[in-house]
């Protein structure tokens, strides 16, 4: 199976904080490092180190030209992604004590990506050929309806989480990817509502797609048809969490194009999240297949 992730591809600026600012707070950083991110470069780069082929379309600017030389040293297919006037999508992220992270994007050239590009990114694909899709976009909506119009396969991961998501085909979906608050917040679910029942929810509101739910330290659970899976976390000391779902989808998705069944991807796809979080940084963290499959 041959991916084409169309996503964002942004400059990260990570900065380590003893807590997330407040507002009215200037807050000193105890270290500061530049690095190469965004959900979908993230993915992509998961899926290339998981050993799977893919292409990556977006669009950058000129200071985004190292992110083209990391993912193609990973060995995705950088042709598609274009290059544009502005600047490249940027997150502004604030690491703090206890690992966890807040994050602010400029969409810079994710958000200038044209309905021409897609038409003709989507052109060289088709039947049997997955699309793989974040929500740091724009138009995936398009994206979605073009791509099944072709006969491909769609995954969607609906971080990060925002209103539009709510008027996206999602039934066309083949496989949906959510974590705790996105699953919630799709499926209507009351406060309080346990994971499988967040699960049991989607299940049933798109019968169509298989569900991934992600829900952090409670590991990741599995839904379709009549068939429920759960799988635990891959426990190592926690460095850095960013990218950790990024990690997830590009090694479940190589994982399921392997031939693995569903639980099987599960656990590699735990167990490459649990990897990157044990090491700061987002694409950089990721994992090879021999740590993971071996
Ligand atoms: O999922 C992690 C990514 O989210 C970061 O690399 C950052 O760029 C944001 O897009």
């Amino acid at each position: 199976m041959r991916f084409l992730n169309y996503g964002s591809v942004n400059i990260d600026l990570v900065f380590s904080v003893d807590h997330v600012v407040q507002p009215g707070e200037t807050l000193s950083s105890t270290g500061f490092f530049k690095s190469a991110g965004g959900k979908g470069a993230n993915q992509s780069a998961a899926l290339a180190k998981a050993g799977a082929d893919v292409t990556h379309a977006g669009k950058i600017g000129a200071d985004g030209q190292f992110l083209v030389d990391l993912l193609s040293g990973y060995g995705v297919d950088t042709s598609l992604i274009r290059l544009y006037e502005g600047a490249s999508g940027q997150a502004l992220i604030q690491l703090d004590k206890q690992k966890q992270n807040a994050i602010v994007l400029f969409g810079g050239g994710n958000l200038a990506i044209t309905k021409g590009e897609i038409d003709e990114s989507l052109a060289l694909f088709g039947p049997g050929d997955m699309l793989v899709l974040q929500n740091e976009i724009v138009h995936v909506s398009y994206l979605i309806e073009r791509a099944k119009a072709r006969g491909m396969s769609v995954c969607l991961n609906t971080a990060p989480f925002d209103e539009k998501i709510l008027g996206y085909p999602l039934h066309l979906v083949d496989l949906l990817v959510v974590n705790e608050i996105e699953g919630a917040a799709l499926a209507g679910s009351a406060q309080g509502s346990t994971f499988s029942e967040v699960l049991e929810a989607l299940v049933h509101a798109y019968p169509g797609s298989e569900i991934v739910l992600t829900a952090g330290k409670h590991g990741a659970y599995y839904g379709y048809r009549s068939l429920r899976l759960h799988e635990p976390i891959y426990e190592l000391p926690v460095a850095d969490t960013t990218a950790a779902g990024d990690t997830f989808i590009g090694y479940f998705l190589t994982s399921r194009s392997l031939g693995h069944g569903q639980q099987e991807a599960l656990r590699y796809a735990c167990k490459a999240s649990g990897i990157a979080v044990s090491r700061v940084g987002a694409m950089g963290s990721i994992p090879f297949a021999g740590e993971v499959f071996g």
